[in-house]
């Protein structure tokens, strides 16, 4: 498939369609055909010893004592912790939007961090869209920024909206939209970059239980898709396990990192590896059943 063109009709489904149903295959085509093959050259992502302060009026704030993991290509890997212990930071920092105090964060071979289309950020807010833009400007107007021709960059928009089943909105602003909708189209808008990362900080968090549910198998069929790489925040142990290969559980601020758990290949709740992941992640998180019962596999 050519890099203009838009998703087979095989993929198609009526207006009502998912986002996973729909989309281009040239993501997994083409990086497919590219895999590396070096241990070394498979890992995107490097946090080695990270610390992160604010300055908070006089006084220095430190959110992330000391964060070590990495991410490979392809990978999607859930951060997890309790309220305030720097996920959000973390993501910033790897989208360079504020810098380290100390250790190491590699991204892609490099330390430079400058917040670049490489790695697309998404977050919970439904207000992140432009108001007076219609979801096909919203989508365009990045790439519009980094250099796409206008028409190009309406061709390439119209494709992700295809691939998120936002076309039928394309000409609507974002106060005419859903909450899922509108958290649609900034996931359209990031993959339309095709970035080599997507930085999520809880995006689903706003949305209903059915609509979450919904949206995280989407994500999922899209990122098996494209193979994006995907560095995931949540407060949610079944969304986690749902939509991770592995989860990196941080402690109480100032943060560090109590396990890296791999949550791949389990089966469903009946599964005893499941229930036993589980478990451990409850256990990590000192969480309560509560934290249990808010979302759908
Ligand atoms: N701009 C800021 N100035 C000063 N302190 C901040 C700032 N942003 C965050 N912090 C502090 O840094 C710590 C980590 O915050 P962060 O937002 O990363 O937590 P979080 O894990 O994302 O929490 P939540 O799950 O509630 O979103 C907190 O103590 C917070 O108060
Ligand atoms: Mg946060």
């Amino acid at each position: 498939m050519e890099a203009g063109d838009v998703p087979g009709e095989r993929d198609a489904e009526g207006p009502g369609g998912t986002m996973a149903a729909r989309g281009s295959e040239r993501g997994a085509t083409e990086r497919g055909g590219a895999e590396p093959t070096g241990a070394m050259e498979s890992v995107l992502l490097s946090v080695d010893g990270a610390r992160i302060c604010y300055r908070l009026r006089k006084q220095v704030v430190t959110a992330v004592e000391s964060a070590t993991f990495s991410m490979d290509r392809h990978e999607r890997l859930m951060l997890i912790g309790p309220s305030g212990c720097g996920k959000s930071t973390l993501l910033k920092a790897v989208a360079g939007f504020i810098p380290l105090a100390g250790g190491r964060i590699t991204f892609d071979g490099h330390e430079d961090l400058t917040p670049g289309p490489d790695r697309a950020v998404v977050f919970q807010e439904f207000d992140q869209l432009f108001p007076w833009r219609t979801v096909l400007e919203n989508v365009a107007y990045p790439l519009r920024v980094v250099g796409r021709e206008r028409s190009e960059a309406r061709a390439i928009a119209e494709r992700f909206l295809e691939m998120t089943g936002l076309t039928q909105a394309a000409d609507r602003h974002p106060h005419e939209l859903s909450g899922g909708m509108k958290q649609r189209v900034a996931i359209a808008r990031a993959l339309a970059l095709e970035p080599a990362m997507l930085l999520m900080d809880e995006p689903f968090g706003s949305l209903d239980a059915i609509t979450r549910a919904r949206l995280q198998r989407e994500l999922k069929a899209i990122a098996d898709r494209t193979r994006v790489s995907i560095l995931f925040v949540t407060h949610s142990i079944l969304e986690a396990m749902t939509l991770g290969d592995r989860v990196v559980v941080l402690g109480s601020p100032p943060s560090r990192v109590l396990d890296i758990v791999d949550v791949r290949g389990l089966g469903g709740p009946g599964d005893p590896r499941y229930v036993e992941t589980q478990a451990h992640l409850h256990e990590l998180l000192g969480a309560t059943d509560e934290d249990l019962s808010g979302v759908e596999g």
